[in-house]
């Protein structure tokens, strides 16, 4: 499977859970905080690995072979951001209204991130990878995200 089939796999995943996650924030501040929490944990175990992965693989390969002038920058620090944000939402610091504003951030900053990324940086790899390049990027990719689960387990 290709590189990019993968990717969407999970930017799906991470869509799904988005929209849970609209709910949760339009129920603010009468939220269920143990449902919402469990929904954060759930969005940190599957975006950890996939964005670590990712760069590691995917932007390295994109760095190494782009034609146009891509600089995978703002998708680094997006991700970056993103963990940050949402490692933050893990914790009891924050008081309801922290909590939702930074949902509602967390939300409109991964739902842009993973557009520009389907956009750009897949049309991007289609022009310079053939389908062959691109299937062997997806094994390697498959296979750093599962390093990546395993180490946290
Ligand atoms: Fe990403
Ligand atoms: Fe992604």
């Amino acid at each position: 499977m290709s590189i990019l089939d993968k990717l969407k796999e999970d930017h799906d995943k991470v869509r799904e859970i988005l929209k849970k996650a609209t709910v949760l924030i339009e129920q603010y501040p009468k939220v269920d905080v143990k449902g919402e929490r469990n929904l954060m944990k759930e969005l940190l175990s599957e975006l950890e690995p996939h964005s670590k992965a990712e760069e590691k693989v995917f932007y390295t390969a994109l760095r190494k072979k782009a034609k146009n002038i891509l600089s995978p920058y703002e998708g680094l620090q997006e991700h970056k951001l993103a963990l940050q944000v949402l490692k933050g939402l893990q914790k009891d610091q924050l008081d309801k209204s922290q909590r939702s504003a930074n949902m509602k951030v967390l939300k409109e900053m991964l739902m842009h991130h993973i557009e520009e990324e389907e956009s750009t940086y897949f049309k991007e790899a289609e022009q310079c990878f053939t389908s062959k390049e691109l299937q062997v990027l997806g094994e390697e990719f498959l296979e750093n995200k599962q390093k990546i689960v395993n180490s946290k387990k």
